[in-house]
């Protein structure tokens, strides 16, 4: 994952301005951050082990001066976070600085090569970078762009880099394969980032790299060009319509509950999107005669709860496969015949896009749900819907979830009223209740937090927790169990109710806590079954019921209401308050929910 970012200023000293950029990068990695600029002819360089305001503490990142540089923030692959393996990495005359996200997948063959004539001082794949651009720049004497497209011509693997050279300091030069990258365009600066946010209090015009480009970037002008040479490119110029205070956390403590309490407006703007985009979706769905759906993580799970709204509402068949597992799952299977619906609220995902790439490569239609346009996947795909959450900083996924989710039921409504499987006034009234849904979420944030707390601090020293649910319900456990494991470290399993007496069960003894997401569709009078099941052998019961719902009350240590909601809809509402417990244990165990140990926002490794 690791954040990267690049700027070149007409008139003043970047390093303040990167140090700002890297803050909004930070979800992407947390181990260590550095900063290089060029002064006076030479590489000027902080870097160090932490966070980045641990580490502006102890060096004082502003201080750097210098009017071109680079930055980066890191989470480990090659080699434990330390000061040595934090970016920027140096070439042997310490005149060349590479900040890099990604893997060199024949870093060990390079730096074996590079090893016999270089000194190499960290354990990473990127130092191999900086050496061979030296190595080319010596051999050759050319310039730093071409001696850089040479270089990655010597390179397998994924990447976006920024390099900056002591003998060009008019130049930042930025490449990407397969790992994010945009370009800024400012009044006398230019900027290079991971992602948009980065930019966002710099500017909003930003230009989209593709995988296999390379750039040259002054303070007044930008050079594009394919890294084999044989193209130069005009890249896309899109205007950000997302504010710098989006991307803040507004007074709350962490961005995740900002982005929790965020989820009425996130739902509501999604639920604006321009009925011919969603309809443009559901006929391309329809068309197809093979529908597998592909995310990661809390995306997947609003992809399986997508694949229960298309059987229920719209009696379409869907196949529902986690991206890592995608390409093993369907050898032979996917041809021209089939369509990917792929969900990734980044875009960035290395697992979903491999799957999108091996799907497009045997060729299917690729149909996308994303939250970041112009995203890599929006990229791949013959149609892409953009979720209206805004930029959602904290590695947990909570506003984007029930975008998606709030996506997936229009479209699914929409598929019904195409193939005619529900009458018009229904898919009305369903329509009108998910219209419903901000609401609700909003009446839940204001009437359940505080008791959603107190459980929480009941229960937070509890070792092990279990959800459960049935149906589209089992999704919404799926997605609880996966916050509370995340951000509070506790281990949770989620379970098909109805699957848990072949095996979980035994793991209830007195006082074990079982989450049951319980709403009253179907399903309802089966998970009393279900309930009585582990409440006979000891468990708490904590519900997530539906307000009065006096049945499941009598069964429950604690019940949390939700006001009505369309059944095929509930993981959209009920979601909120394990959202919120999940966010509660963990602050009571003194975590940070925004930086959870060993992950980061995107993940762009296999
Ligand atoms: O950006 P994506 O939606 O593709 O990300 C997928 C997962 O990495 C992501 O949902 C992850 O599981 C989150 N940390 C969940 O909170």
């Amino acid at each position: 994952m690791c954040g990267i970012v690049g700027i070149i200023e007409k008139n003043s000293s970047v390093s303040p301005l990167i140090h700002e950029a890297l803050k909004r990068l930070e979800y992407r990695g947390y181990d260590s951050a550095g900063i290089a600029t060029i002064h006076q002819n030479s590489i000027c360089i902080k870097k160090d082990k932490g966070k980045i305001d641990e580490i502006h503490q102890k060096l004082d990142l502003d201080s750097l001066p210098g009017r071109i540089g680079i930055g980066h923030t890191r989470w480990a692959t090659h080699g434990l976070p330390s000061k040595i393996n934090a970016h920027p990495h140096l070439d042997c005359t310490k005149k060349i600085a590479v900040v890099h996200n990604g893997i060199i997948e024949n870093f060990l063959e390079l730096r074996e090569d590079l090893e016999r004539r270089h000194r190499f001082e960290s354990e990473t794949d990127t130092e191999v970078i900086p050496h061979l651009i030296e190595e080319i720049i010596l051999k050759t004497r050319c310039d730093l762009y071409t001696a850089t497209r040479k270089a990655l011509q010597k390179i397998r693997g994924t990447y976006a880099i920024v390099v900056i050279y002591v003998e060009e300091p008019n130049v930042l030069v930025c490449a990407r394969n397969e790992s994010p990258l945009v370009i800024g365009i400012g009044k006398n600066a230019n900027y290079c980032a991971s992602d948009i946010t980065a930019l966002l209090p710099f500017t909003k015009k930003i230009a989209l790299l593709n995988d296999g480009e390379i750039a040259a970037i002054n303070y007044d002008k930008i050079h594009v060009e394919t890294i084999n040479g044989e193209v130069v490119v005009k890249p896309e110029i899109y205007d950000i319509s997302w504010s710098p205070e989006m991307a803040q956390k507004g007074g709350y403590p962490h961005f995740m509950l900002k982005e929790i309490h965020e989820q009425p407006h996130a739902l509501t703007g999604t639920l604006l999107i321009r009925p011919e985009i969603i309809d443009q979706v559901a006929r391309a769905l329809n068309d197809s005669k093979k529908l597998y759906i592909t995310a990661a993580g809390t995306s997947n799970h609003a992809g399986l709860a997508g694949k229960y709204m298309f059987s229920k509402l719209s009696a379409l068949q869907s196949q529902a496969i986690i991206s890592s597992e995608f390409q093993e799952s369907t050898t032979n299977l996917i041809d021209q015949d089939t369509t990917i619906l792929a969900i990734s609220q980044s875009g960035e995902t290395a697992d979903t896009l491999n799957a999108v790439r091996f799907a497009k490569n045997n060729g299917a239609k690729i149909i996308s749900v994303t939250n970041v346009m112009g995203s890599t996947i929006s990229r791949l795909s013959d149609l892409t819907l953009y979720t209206q959450a805004g930029p959602e900083i904290g590695v947990a996924a909570t506003k984007t979830f029930i975008v998606q989710l709030a996506s997936l039921a229009l479209i699914s409504l929409q598929i019904a009223e195409i193939r005619g499987v529900l009458e018009s006034r229904e898919v009305d009234q369903l329509r009108e209740g998910l219209m419903q849904t901000p609401k609700i979420v909003e009446k839940t944030l204001k009437k359940e937090e505080s008791l959603v707390r107190d459980i929480a601090y009941e229960y937070a020293y509890k070792p092990n927790f279990l959800f459960l649910g049935r149906g589209i319900s089992t999704t919404t456990a799926m997605e609880g169990s996966l916050k509370l494991k995340e951000i509070a470290y506790i281990h949770s399993e989620a379970y098909p109710a109805g699957e848990s007496k072949h095996g979980p069960i035994a793991l209830i003894e007195p006082g074990f806590p079982v989450v049951f997401i319980t709403p009253p569709d179907e399903t309802h009078e089966k998970i009393i079954g279900n309930i009585m099941e582990v409440k006979a052998r000891g468990a708490k019961i904590i519900s997530i019921a539906e307000q009065n719902d006096h049945d499941i009350k009598k069964l429950s240590d604690k019940i949390i209401s939700i006001p009505p909601t369309p059944t095929p809809f509930s993981p959209i509402t009920y979601i909120v308050p394990l959202q919120l417990l999940a966010y509660y244990i963990a602050t009571k165990r003194g975590f940070d929910p925004d930086k959870p140990r060993n992950l980061a926002k995107s993940v762009t490794v296999l």
